[in-house]
């Protein structure tokens, strides 16, 4: 077995711990759906009988999923491998649609491009918003050396003019604002200076200046923000800061709890979600990076197809398809 990567990647582990089934949280109601649904089936249904299947950036397996479905509906006898670089334990993490999940070989903490499966192994490779993050060369060069002569890629990758990237760009600005804001800190400054006096004895602080000067600070912060919360399209992380912060108040208040280390939480799942956003605006595909990857697959041997836009639900731009192959002889 190979040696686990120490690659810093806690804002994915945080996410797929949560047990969602795909990288889209709750957008579908359990895996992927409509036309991306679709050709994964095709994709795999296509496959040859004992094919060897490798996911790449599988998270919790949404699209590993799919393949190991259609193995046992056509009893095809696939082997499919998903691996991520993230710290990931689907069976253990995914709580409904699970039925599939034990017949995948997960490989937790494994890098696209130092995957460890053997020369000449692999059958199929499948990436659904997955080659796009990883360091691109390295990664087209670990497929060469694993893809068996004749074997078929595909890879939908995050599409640069879609909305979800429209979206991901006002979130970053907008946790910018929220960081520069100090608001956590804030926060944390009152917390404090509240859980040195009894709940009962509350009205001791107001006597008190500096945590009067706290009080007014965190107000002024939360003022500016709700007054943003009604000028953007996307004011989720404002209001799940805005919400975060009221509830560790709430609680101290009214239940006298010591409420610092839930903030810290908080903070730190609003941290991770940025630091996702963040990687996904990274990744996203236009037009140039999509020639700069076909040329890579091209120069290493492989045969690729033009990109292809893919909607989901008719006008929604969901992202770029990349088809690859190489040849039966190679
Ligand atoms: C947007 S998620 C997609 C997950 C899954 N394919 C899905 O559609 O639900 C991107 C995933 O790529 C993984 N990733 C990033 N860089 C990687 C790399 N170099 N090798 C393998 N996985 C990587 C991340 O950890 C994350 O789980």
């Amino acid at each position: 077995m190979k040696k686990p990567t120490d690659k810093d990647t806690w804002h994915w582990d945080d996410y797929w711990r949560h047990g969602f089934l795909t990288s889209c949280a709750d957008t579908f109601q359990s895996n992927y759906e409509g036309r991306l649904r679709q050709v994964w089936e095709e994709f795999f249904r296509s496959a040859k009988g004992n094919a060897t299947i490798l996911d790449i950036g599988t998270g919790n397996g949404a699209i590993a999923l799919i393949a190991s479905r259609i193995s046992s509906e056509l009893d095809s006898g696939f082997s499919v491998h998903a691996i991520d670089q993230a710290e990931i334990d689907p069976p253990a993490m995914v709580k409904s649609n699970t039925d599939g999940l034990a017949a995948i070989h997960f490989h937790s903490k494994t890098p696209a491009e130092d995957c460890g499966l053997p020369d000449n192994s692999v059958d199929m490779v499948s990436g659904q918003y997955a080659l796009e993050y990883t360091p691109l060369n390295e990664t087209v060069a670990e497929l060469a050396r694993v893809c068996a002569p004749g074997a078929r890629l595909l890879f939908i990758m995050h599409h640069a003019d879609s909305v979800v990237l429209e979206t991901a760009a006002e979130e970053l600005r907008l946790g910018k604002v929220l960081e520069n804001s100090g608001f956590f800190d804030r926060a944390a400054d009152l917390l404090q200076h509240m859980s040195n006096v009894p709940a009962d004895q509350a009205h001791r602080l107001a006597g008190d200046p500096k945590a009067e000067d706290s009080r007014k600070q965190l107000n002024q912060s939360a003022a500016e923000l709700k007054a943003l919360v009604s000028q953007t399209p996307n004011p989720q992380i404002l209001q799940t800061a805005l919400k975060s912060v009221s509830d560790c108040f709430h609680r101290q208040q009214a239940l006298g709890l010591e409420v610092l280390p839930l903030l810290a939480k908080y903070r730190r799942q609003l941290e991770a979600n940025l630091a996702r956003l963040h990687d996904l605006q990274n990744a996203s595909v236009n037009e140039e990076k999509g020639q700069e990857i076909i040329a890579l697959f091209d120069a290493l041997g492989f045969l690729t197809e033009p990109l292809e836009d893919i909607f989901h639900e008719q006008d929604l731009l969901a992202g770029r398809l990349l088809r690859a192959s190489l040849s039966a002889g190679s």
